[in-house]
């Protein structure tokens, strides 16, 4: 019996070994953790059990049948985070860089599956040069299954993908399928082909960071959700994020002690919109003192800023946050805030995490590049994401909601359960200037009629009582107890059942 406990744990070892400690060097020198060493600092003390350490790939070309290492070069299992249960993959850059073979792709096939079964995040730590080239066509066929079952795991359980290294390839489609990417500043890249690629067909120079690093897709494509600037501090956040998330699409967000008073005012609320209502305010603000203890997570706070995203807690239980930001473009919607908040209000309602809206916006952002770029379209985007999720609703116009973007924006049309303002709040079909402009054309030589006619128009409807009058607002309240109001309205919600008609799915505009 010592023999075969001797043999098992030198296999074990020999798998702990991954690429040996010349690669685990090279590792380190970059900055980078190894695989083993990111799960460890992701998951509680000594919860990880692991899965297939000792699968092998079974590829003969190129010499490949000398050198196997046990676990392929992605390490796979579950744990617990703060006591709760995740699946993780976490690629083995130290083994064939990572790359995914066919036995690799089916050790992350085996735990995504278990994942739904079991009703459990996956939790993809991603480090990989992409195909495994000796292996051809029987690595992409891994990438495809996988490909295939991020698609049927999509609203079944939370998928969050960290990317910790090159993903070339098909190495960034599983990531883009998952709900959420977070990035490494400096250590990570995403692209299709990579920057020689890129020259060869284009002439185009660019290096691996322009292309594809954690700066190109927090700020320009949008594609991951926020970047951190090494992977301890990458994963301390999941931590974090895993906190805020139900563990499938069966349950209720977890609910977490809370210490800020719900009951108590909060008088700073009352001076928060400026008097001149063309002044920008910081809507984070509101969102810090509406949540408990002031924790807010962002998503996506470098891209679209002039619409904010992220998840607080309430009385201890998550919300998802949808603000528009008066700080930038004065909160306008346009096709990128439009797309940020559309996939974000889909994410809730998948996971049953019930949704604040805070609205102050002018409206859609006119202009050709708008109309070329298919703001008709992006802006539906969002439309149908609020007019289809059932979850509970509660929205408050702070100031400004006019023309469309106040219907867009979780209005009592789009099946918003509980919609309050603010006394300062203005709903219109436009603002009063361009209003009395349009009503009033042949007056526009005359700046006094004009003024006058804005006056008008302001006065009947720059406040919020005109949609008070119509149910279309269910209360006007004051600022200092929006804590304690909204609260109140998502605890009523508790037991909200709402159910749309059967089909076999929607078809939102993309
Ligand atoms: C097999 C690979 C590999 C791969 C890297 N390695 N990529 N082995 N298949 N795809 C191995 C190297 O041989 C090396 O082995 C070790 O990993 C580390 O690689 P280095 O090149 O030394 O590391 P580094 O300089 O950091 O460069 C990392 C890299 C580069 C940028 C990822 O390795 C690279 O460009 N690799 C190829 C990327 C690629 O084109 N992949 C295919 C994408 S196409 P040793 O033994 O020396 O340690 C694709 C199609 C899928 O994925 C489509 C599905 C839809």
């Amino acid at each position: 019996m010592t023999d075969v406990l001797n043999e098992l744990e030198a296999r074990r070892e020999q798998a702990r070994q991954g690429g040996g400690q010349r690669r685990i060097d090279a590792q380190h020198a970059k900055g980078k953790l190894t695989a083993r060493e990111r799960i460890e600092l992701l998951l509680d003390e000594n919860s990880f059990e692991e899965y297939d350490m000792f699968v092998s790939h079974r590829c003969t070309e190129f010499g490949m049948e000398k050198t196997k290492m046990p676990g392929d070069g992605v390490i796979t299992g579950w744990g617990t985070v703060n006591g709760r249960m995740v699946y993780v993959y976490s690629q083995d850059f130290t083994v064939f860089g990572g790359s995914l073979s066919e036995t690799n792709a089916n050790k992350i096939l085996k735990i995504m599956d278990m994942a739904m079964r079991n009703g459990a995040p996956v939790i993809g730590m991603n480090d990989s040069g992409g195909a495994r080239i000796q292996e051809g066509v029987a690595s992409l066929g891994g990438y495809a299954d996988i490909f295939q079952k991020n698609t049927l795991a999509s609203g079944v359980v939370p998928q969050i993908s960290m990317i910790m290294g090159p993903c070339a390839g098909g190495a960034v489609y599983s990531p883009a399928m998952t709900d959420f990417i977070f990035m490494v500043r400096d250590t990570s890249y995403m692209y299709v082909t990579g920057p020689d690629v890129v020259k060869t067909v284009t002439n185009e120079i660019v290096t691996h960071e322009e292309l594809g690093g954690a700066s190109t897709h927090t700020k320009k494509s949008s594609v991951a959700d926020d970047a951190f600037d090494n992977d301890v501090e990458a994963l301390a956040a999941l931590r974090r994020f895993i906190d805020f998330l139900p563990l499938n699409n069966r349950e209720k967000p977890p609910t977490r002690p809370f210490f800020t008073p719900v009951e108590k005012p909060d008088p700073s609320l009352d001076t928060l919109i400026p008097d001149n209502p063309n002044q920008p305010y910081d809507i984070k603000e509101l969102v810090y003192k509406i949540a408990d203890e002031g924790d807010f997570f962002e998503t996506q706070p470098d891209f679209a800023a002039n619409i904010v995203t992220g998840f607080i807690r309430m009385e201890g239980s998550t919300v998802g946050v949808v603000a528009n930001q008066p700080l930038v473009l004065a909160g306008v919607l346009d096709i990128n805030a439009s797309r940020k908040a559309a996939r974000f209000v889909r994410f809730c309602d998948c996971f049953n995490i019930p949704i604040l809206t805070l609205v102050d916006v002018p409206g859609f952002l006119p202009g050709t590049a708008q109309e070329y770029g298919g703001v008709i379209k992006h802006g539906a985007k969002l439309l149908f994401a609020y007019g289809e999720a059932t979850v509970p609703k509660v929205t408050l116009i702070t100031r400004k909601a006019y023309g469309g973007a106040y219907d867009v924006m979780a209005s009592k049309h789009l099946r918003g359960d509980v919609n309050y303002a603010w006394p300062s709040a203005e709903i219109a079909v436009m603002g009063a200037k361009g209003a009395a402009e349009i009503l009033y054309r042949s007056e526009l030589d005359d700046p006094d009629k004009i003024a006058a006619r804005t006056k008008e128009y302001e006065d009947r409807f720059a406040n919020p009582f005109v949609a008070a009058e119509m149910g279309f607002i269910d209360d006007v309240i004051y600022p200092r107890n929006t804590r304690k109001r909204v609260a109140r309205a998502f605890a009523s919600l508790r037991n909200k059942d709402l159910q749309n008609p059967w089909k076999k799915h929607d078809n939102i505009p993309l």
